[in-house]
């Protein structure tokens, strides 16, 4: 069983590369099924998410060729199902933007219903209503969400809650719609607008995204395009939290600093240095770092996929924070593994009340989902001693070659399979 192994205490120091960000990719890649033509997309991240996304379209009929790493080439011309697997919903939730652009594309798409996930129960009734809306009929059989149409005509669109999901996937439906569509209190992540660029890039006419309100003309039908995707608002944000935690300072390059002022802001509150670059941003983790107040809320609001790694900083920093969940109901499972390393966290409901502590000490533990195992990887960074993080394959659906990129900052830490090369590392970091 691969697990991470790594010796702390290292301040992490030098440059890293972003890669591309990858909740940007899902959408991209199956809204590339859009269109007939050839569709060349750039900076895709090589990681499991994105892999397992490329198999599944690969799966329905399409043509996916590999480029090179971040480089592929989708033509969707030969697609013969418009149906598909259960195995690849049961991989990546994100699957579930295959409705939308299924639906858009052939009127008519069948994938099986995503089920909970370790951060909290993940309804798509959103995602659902929109598709009514547009003339969709929706039907749930035997696990699957089946939705066929005979003409999606444009509508006027209300989410009842701000979803990054139902945005994304209502916008592709709507784009070969007839007439227009508004979408009303959208999300406005980084990425629901990158989608609707690259959608935009293909033909489409859609408007707005980035702000509350979408509108998209739908047109008749998309063309090919070359793309390159944004740099991961969420991977950027991890080093920056690296680097504060281990009390370091690190280059992060490749970013796009407007995505990160929620972050910045929260580690210039702590006392960190951060200083803003064109495509760069630099964080000095100052030693004495004092406490603050979170809350996750939508873009551009603090995002939940930052909240376990800003929570590992702040238990490192003086006094008492409060960080408050309000995207996710379950998303503090990791607070039992941290206390295993020393820390003083108490969570009740959706608050997490954390009394900074002076070091955190070396423990083995348990990645409960991806963004919560990374920030136990920086744990184990900034703690005396050794530290295990085992199931890492959360870890890698979402984080390109994250070892080697900490490694290049100078932490000691491997990626091991056995007892033995576990108790090498151990050798050899004495
Ligand atoms: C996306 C991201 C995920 C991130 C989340 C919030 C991808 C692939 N994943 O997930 O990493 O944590 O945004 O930024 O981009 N909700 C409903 N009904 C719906 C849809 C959502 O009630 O139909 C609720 C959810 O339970 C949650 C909130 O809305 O409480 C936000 O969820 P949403 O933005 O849809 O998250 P995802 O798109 O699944």
């Amino acid at each position: 069983m691969e697990q991470y192994i790594m010796k702390g205490g290292n301040p992490l120091v030098g440059e890293v590369t972003v890669s591309g960000a990858k909740n940007a990719a899902l959408g991209i890649l199956t809204a590339a099924i859009m269109t007939d033509e050839d569709v060349l997309i750039e900076n895709l991240p090589d990681v499991r998410d994105i892999n397992v996304m490329l198999e599944a379209i690969e799966e329905i009929g399409a043509r996916v060729e590999r480029v090179d790493r971040h480089t592929v080439r989708i033509n969707a011309s030969t697609i013969q199902e418009i149906s598909v697997d259960d195995e690849y919903i049961r991989r990546i939730r994100a699957s579930y933007y295959f409705i939308g652009a299924l639906l858009g594309k052939y009127k008519s798409a069948q994938v099986p219903l995503p089920g909970g996930c370790n951060i909290g129960s993940r309804p798509i009734d959103q995602h659902l209503k929109g598709f009514r809306a547009l003339g969709g009929d929706v039907r749930i059989e035997g696990g699957a969400v089946i939705v066929h149409a005979i003409d999606l005509v444009g509508s006027h669109i209300y989410l009842d809650v701000v979803s990054v999901g139902a945005t994304i996937n209502i916008m592709m439906a709507a784009t070969l719609a007839e007439g227009l569509t508004i979408l009303e209190n959208v999300a406005k992540e980084p990425h629901v607008v990158d989608v609707a660029n690259f959608l935009n890039s293909m033909g489409a006419n859609i408007k707005g995204a980035g702000t509350d309100t979408i509108r998209i003309h739908g047109v008749k039908k998309l063309h090919g395009t070359e793309y390159s995707i944004i740099p991961d608002q969420i991977e950027a944000g991890t080093f920056m939290c690296a680097a504060a935690v281990t009390r370091g300072d690190v280059m992060i390059k490749n970013v796009i600093p407007k995505h990160l002022e929620a972050i910045t802001a929260k580690l210039l509150e702590i006392g960190c240095e951060v200083i803003e670059f064109d495509d760069a941003v630099r964080v000095v983790g100052k030693p004495a770092q004092r406490h603050t107040d979170i809350k996750t809320l939508p873009y551009p609001g603090f995002p939940t996929d930052m909240q376990p790694q800003m929570t590992v900083t702040l238990a490192l920093a003086a006094g008492t924070s409060m960080v408050t969940e309000s995207i996710f109901e379950n998303r503090f499972k990791y607070v039992d593994e941290l206390a295993r390393m020393g820390s003083c966290i108490k969570v009740e409901g959706n608050v997490a009340v954390i009394d900074g502590v002076k070091r955190l000490t070396g423990a083995q533990v348990n990645a409960p989902d991806l963004r919560a195992g990374a920030a136990l990887v920086l744990a184990g960074l900034a703690a005396e001693g050794v530290t295990e993080v085992d199931e890492i394959g959360y870890i890698q659906r979402g984080y390109e070659c994250f070892e080697e990129k900490l490694q290049g900052l100078g932490a000691l830490i491997e990626k091991v399979d056995s007892e033995k090369e576990a108790q090498k590392f151990r050798l050899k970091v004495g």
